[in-house]
């Protein structure tokens, strides 16, 4: 099974991965799968990166390692015939991350899973999956939470699946964004920043995407007007969280001293990040005697 959207999975089986991965946390250790995965980034990345490898290691996945810069795509070789190519010399699956928004569209003939990491500014189901695995071990479930996901809407692509998973799960979503940056193809009222610190349950805050757009200069402006100072943190309800997917703008999305609060769940989530996607390795190979087949 591949993993391209997050719109892939029903919401019976994204709760089955959660469960998976919690079980996995847990120290109930899965099979050992003795497969291959090449893991190919077109795109720089620490955390997911680290985090598939991370995830391969403990599930006993050997990897092939992959950069575009000593490759053959320096002599114009397309995506389409690399990942040809790792099928050829029996990499198991491979993980993508890519520029091209919907790059998986060109690489149907394939034989083996592909897991989206990351396609331009359309989505990053891994990623979600690990958020949704952080809401759900803070409130239990998602029904009725206020999430409110601020920043760079229009151009991050960890915005557009969690919130279609997050409403598909029952949560109330709302955003936060400067108007250029606003995404009018999503179906979700925008507030201001004041408002959303006072009513979120969960204050999902995205990285301005400097390398998407023209650069926004002003760091301190932004935070004053869009990211979450000092003074409006101390307006969020009591067991209110916050979230960034990282790499974090210190000082521009969140003052620097609250990066670590206490309520803070950001380095929760990268934790998060390696049994979730030992879950969705698991999940998308069918493999090792995992108490579920997701391909059905
Ligand atoms: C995100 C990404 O690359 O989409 N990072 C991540 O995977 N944790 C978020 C971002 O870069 O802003």
């Amino acid at each position: 099974m591949n993993l391209l959207s997050i719109n892939d999975l029903s919401n019976e089986k994204i709760f089955r991965i959660l469960d998976e991965a919690q079980v996995i946390q847990e120290q109930r250790h899965p099979p050992f799968l003795d497969l291959t995965a090449a893991l190919l980034f077109y795109e720089p990345s620490t955390r997911t990166k680290m985090s598939f490898e991370m995830a391969c290691k403990k599930s006993g996945v050997d990897l092939l390692t992959f950069t575009p810069e000593t490759s053959s795509v320096t002599k114009g070789e397309s995506l389409y015939d690399t990942v040809k190519t790792m099928e050829a010399i029996g990499a198991d699956f491979v993980v993508i991350r890519h520029h091209k928004e919907r790059y998986y569209e060109e690489l149907m003939n394939l034989s083996i899973p592909v897991i989206n990491a990351g396609d331009g500014t359309g989505e990053h189901p891994t990623q979600s999956l690990l958020d949704l695995l952080t809401i759900q071990q803070e409130f239990g479930s998602f029904e009725g939470l206020q999430v409110v996901i601020c920043g760079d809407i229009l151009h991050s692509r960890v915005a557009r699946s969690n919130a279609y998973a997050l409403e598909r799960l029952g949560a109330k979503v709302l955003l936060v964004s400067k108007p250029e940056w606003q995404d009018h193809s999503l179906s979700f009222d925008y507030i201001s920043m004041n408002e959303a610190v006072e009513i979120a349950d969960v204050l999902m805050l995205l990285r301005v995407q400097k390398e998407r757009h023209e650069e926004y200069k002003d760091d301190q402006h932004y935070l004053k007007h869009y990211g979450l100072t000092v003074e409006r943190e101390k307006l969020m309800k009591p067991n209110a969280i916050i979230m960034h997917p990282a790499p974090i703008n210190r000082g521009m999305e969140i003052d620097s001293s609250l990066v670590e609060c206490k309520r803070s769940r950001i380095f929760k989530q990268m934790t998060n990040g390696v049994a979730v996607r030992q879950a969705i390795i698991h999940a998308c190979l069918n493999k090792g005697g995992i108490s579920y087949d997701l391909t059905h």
